[in-house]
């Protein structure tokens, strides 16, 4: 049977492609989520790939996740900065998680400096663009396949 993981994106990054793309590149959402998709067939993962603007939404599948998933890649966006309830919820979640971001959060302004999420990663990737997500991915497999 696949091994389920999920992968959270938080508040903006449906703009990805359009949203400052000197930061963020040119590469959509959705092409991140089909690159995703195949290395995860590869991988021998299954994936349920969601983004929301609403920090609720992103509580609501961790929560989700809690009771189906193995792993989990998550790029919070700025509720990587603020929120103390994705902190929360990510505390709750039993296996391997990783924080994503496409941009190198630590050579941009201090306020991003700052991760609530990194308190609960277990692996961070950042500054490697989109390649990041897949980076994620590889490194959970290999998590999950050392836990066998
Ligand atoms: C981001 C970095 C955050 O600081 C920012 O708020 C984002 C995207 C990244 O992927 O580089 O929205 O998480």
């Amino acid at each position: 049977m696949s091994r389920l993981v999920y992968v959270l994106n938080g508040p903006n990054l449906n703009l990805l492609g359009k949203r400052q793309p000197h930061i963020y590149g040119h590469e959509t959402l959705a092409d991140v989520e089909r690159d995703c998709r195949a290395l995860a067939t590869e991988l021998g993962l299954a994936l349920r790939f969601h983004q929301s603007n609403r920090e609720y939404e992103i509580i609501d599948w961790i929560h989700e996740a809690r009771e189906t998933a193995c792993g989990l890649a998550i790029n919070p966006a700025a509720f990587t900065h603020t929120s103390v309830a994705v902190l929360d919820a990510l505390n709750t979640f039993n296996h391997p998680v990783i924080e994503v971001h496409i941009s190198n959060v630590h050579k941009r302004e201090e306020f991003r400096h700052k991760s609530f999420v990194s308190l609960r990663a277990d692996g961070v990737i950042a500054g490697c663009g989109t390649l990041g997500y897949q980076l994620a991915l590889r490194c959970i497999a290999q998590l999950l396949d050392r836990a066998k």
